[in-house]
């Protein structure tokens, strides 16, 4: 049987509406999944998302509000607003967890958890798979990588544990082609690429060549 290979995501880190759809028009043909970024989001509202997804219809859109709270609430406004994906703060009480993923069923559209920050996943990971939540997003915060957190080992064991307890997982900070193959072996399902993509001098080129690392790293 033909390996499914893992789906990449860009992400749309912008405070700029008008450059991050200059971005996504470029782009969109290159990736799967196209990311409102936290930043966006805060900057321009739901109406990135709304933006983004009339200029990508055939891409899933993601809007990375990581809620911490008013789960349902905040799940529907994504949705609403266009998305197929929303994400939910690691840190938000398991009743925010549960609001979110049903309002995400209900509108048979995907709801997330984005790992950053989190420090115990031991204590939080069974009771989030109790609740049926399938995706999380494992990440290498920017901050941490700005102060020098590299990608190691604890990383690559807490990943296969996650995927061993039956978790989708999406892997994500700072990934460029290079770093790609560190993850060989390891059966993600998303990678995420934003700065090694929309910061590059040929955007096309960079989501292609970060498509070649995933094609040879999981091939
Ligand atoms: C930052 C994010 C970013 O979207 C994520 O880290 C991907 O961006 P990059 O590839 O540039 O690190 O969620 O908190």
């Amino acid at each position: 049987m033909e390996k499914k290979l893992p789906e990449l995501q860009l992400a749309l880190d912008y405070v700029s509406l008008p450059s991050a759809i200059a971005m996504a028009a470029l782009v969109k043909d290159y990736v799967d999944i196209i990311e409102v970024g936290t930043p966006l989001v805060k900057a321009a509202g739901m109406a990135a998302v709304s933006a983004i997804k009339e200029v990508c219809p055939n891409n899933r859109v993601l809007a990375d509000v990581k809620t911490p709270d008013v789960g349902a609430l905040e799940a529907q406004m994504s949705f609403d607003a266009g998305a197929d994906i929303m994400t939910v703060i690691q840190g938000a009480p398991l009743e925010t967890v549960k609001d979110a993923l049903e309002t995400a069923k209900k509108n048979n559209k995907e709801m997330l958890i984005e790992l950053t920050g989190v420090r115990d996943l031991s204590v939080m990971a069974p009771k989030w798979r109790e609740l049926g939540v399938e995706w999380l997003v494992y990440h290498r915060e920017w901050d941490a990588q700005a102060h020098g957190l590299d990608w190691g080992e604890e990383h690559f064991k807490e990943i296969r544990e996650l995927i061993d307890m039956g978790f989708k997982l999406t892997i994500t900070g700072g990934l460029t082609p290079e770093l790609i193959p560190l993850f060989k072996g390891i059966s993600a399902g998303r990678v995420i690429a934003g700065r090694a993509i929309h910061a590059s001098e040929d955007p096309i080129a960079a989501a292609k060549a970060i498509r070649k690392a995933i094609e040879e790293t999981w091939s």
